[in-house]
């Protein structure tokens, strides 16, 4: 199996990108979608999004990469941690223990059911004091019931994508949490896909006024 594209962070300084801090280059490679006869691939994809803000820059960036992903003929499963109650791991290791992925009786258990059918993952979150969201690390975090090997139906995730929304006019502030996703996913074994960091949002809405909203469903429809 092969990839389509793959996008690469590049961060702009000078802000002669606009809003797109780091965009989106479409380096062709090989096609993933695509199987050895170059006949489509459907892919599973979790979106998990990390903004409380309904409405929010987060939310139309998500709505923005769905359009183009399902409009490609992929699967997306939507998972809106902002607006869930998801509390971060207690590191109790009895993961599993009662026929859940975890003990804890919040919201997480909702977003367990749908990583075993994920082939990729595409974070969106709001910047929060240089930082994703807390709900958002909280449900990150919680991936760890399927890092124990005790799954019945193991995480298969292969690929993973991140979006960025913060007020910032600077594509530095956006570096520690491009860091961090980069660590995590060497860690996971995940191929990364392409990291979006839009600066320069602020209200809810603000993205529909930049040029990325275009780069993100193409994001989708390239997944
Ligand atoms: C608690 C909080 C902390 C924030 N911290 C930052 C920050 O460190 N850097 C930044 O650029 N924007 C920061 N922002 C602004 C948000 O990242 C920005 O408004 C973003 O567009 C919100 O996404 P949303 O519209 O999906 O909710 C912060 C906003 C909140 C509510």
């Amino acid at each position: 199996m092969m990839c389509r594209q793959y996008y690469e962070v590049m961060v702009s300084l000078d802000h002669r990108l606009g809003n797109c801090l780091a965009v989106a280059r479409g380096k062709k490679v090989f096609n993933i979608a695509e199987d050895d006869e170059g006949k489509f691939m459907m892919k599973n994809i979790l979106v998990l999004t990390g903004s409380p803000r309904l409405g929010g820059n987060c939310d139309l960036a998500a709505n923005a990469f769905i359009k183009g992903a399902t409009g490609a003929g992929h699967q997306v499963y939507r998972f809106d941690a902002g607006r869930k109650r998801i509390s971060g791991c207690m590191a109790c290791e009895r993961c599993w223990e009662q026929g859940k992925a975890c003990v804890i009786d919040d919201d997480f258990n909702e977003l367990a059911e749908l990583i075993p059918k994920a082939d990729m993952i595409v974070y969106i979150s709001p910047l929060y004091y240089s930082d994703v969201s807390g709900q958002m690390k909280c449900a990150v975090d919680r991936f760890y019931s399927y890092s124990t090997g005790k799954a019945p139906n193991p995480e298969k995730i292969k690929e993973s994508m991140l979006i960025l929304c913060g007020e910032t006019e600077l594509g530095t502030d956006f570096t520690g949490v491009t860091k961090v996703y980069k660590n995590m996913i060497g860690y996971k074994g995940w191929k990364n896909r392409g990291v979006l960091c839009i600066g320069r949002v602020s209200d809810k809405g603000d993205i529909l006024k930049t040029e990325c909203m275009e780069k993100i469903e193409d994001m989708g429809r390239n997944a």
